[in-house]
């Protein structure tokens, strides 16, 4: 068989299969995701719409319709997408995304923002917000006179509690976590998180208003070109991508100073990198 003549085969059987039985949740998701990573997102659309036909309050079908028709497209990802999205990820994450997919987010972060807190001492109050399985922790530790890990999915919590860096772990929304929380932290790191954020005016103010005089901001988003008429673009496969000025200008206007936008390839995605920045802001001395 030809790889063409292959995949035709595949999506044939998918599809055949929701004919046998068309309220399988499953062989839908596998249809939808086959249709679009081959660049059928129209007809993935489809897909998804007839999986909420029969599954009206599955979180999935609603954000992966919204992200391959762009209608209805949510400010952030729901929490109850991610929630249920990672924790049936959990298991499999830290082998996926490091022997599979090449993951550099933790590291592109740890390398840019040693070079900003100098010396590690731990003496800091660090949040790690959208912890997953705790990959940061390792090079967070050293700084951290307390370690908080924040994640709204309970099995990529259980990882990072195994792990062992972290003193406290919280299941939380990060932005509501942090909101609740002024002038706590010396410093806060996102991998790879904010990519289930569309706008980030909610979490810029949220963070500016968590952190001390002084304290550092660290996160990765994904990267849309500065052409694109849009500030920030949900994608097919469901994250969302943002141009780097908008980035800049949103932290700008939560009151961080020091910005600084880096490119970095963050990870590989059906074998093509995925580009992304690497920001750090900081909050001036009072
Ligand atoms: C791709 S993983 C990255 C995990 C970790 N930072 C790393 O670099 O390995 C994204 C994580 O963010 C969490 N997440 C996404 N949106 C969130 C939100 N609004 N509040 C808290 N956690 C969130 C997910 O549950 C998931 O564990």
């Amino acid at each position: 068989l030809r790889p063409t003549s292959t995949l035709a085969s595949v999506l044939d059987a998918f599809r055949r299969c929701i004919e046998i039985d068309p309220t399988h949740a499953r062989a839908h998701y596998q249809y939808g995701y086959m249709l679009y990573i081959t660049g059928h997102t129209a007809e993935a659309a489809d897909v998804f719409r007839q999986w909420l036909t029969f599954d009206a309050a599955n979180p999935v079908p609603r954000h992966m319709l919204a992200a391959c028709s762009g209608e209805d497209v949510p400010a952030r990802a729901a929490d109850d997408y991610v929630k249920r999205t990672f924790d049936d990820f959990a298991e499999s994450f830290d082998e996926v995304l490091l022997e599979k997919l090449d993951y550099h987010a933790p590291d592109l972060l740890a390398a840019r923002l040693r070079a900003d807190l100098g010396t590690a001492q731990a003496t800091r109050i660090i949040v790690d917000a959208g912890c997953g399985t705790g990959l940061c922790g390792p090079w967070l530790k050293p700084y951290a006179q307390r370690l908080i890990g924040i994640d709204l999915s309970p099995g990529m919590l259980r990882k990072a509690d195994a792990r062992g860096d972290y003193d406290k772990l919280y299941e939380a929304e990060l932005t509501r976590f942090l909101a609740t929380y002024p002038a706590a932290f010396d410093v806060i790191v996102s991998a790879d998180t904010l990519c289930y954020f569309g706008a980030l005016e909610e979490f810029a103010a949220a963070a500016r208003r968590s952190l001390k005089a002084g304290g550092w901001l660290g996160f990765t988003v994904e990267r849309l070109d500065d052409d694109n008429p849009e500030p920030y673009r949900i994608r097919p496969h469901g994250r969302y991508a943002h141009r780097g000025d908008y980035v800049q200008a949103t932290l700008a206007a939560a009151g961080f100073s020091g910005l600084s936008l880096e490119p970095g390839v963050l990870r590989m995605e059906l074998s093509h990198p995925v580009q992304g920045w690497v920001v750090r802001a900081r909050v001036g001395d009072a």
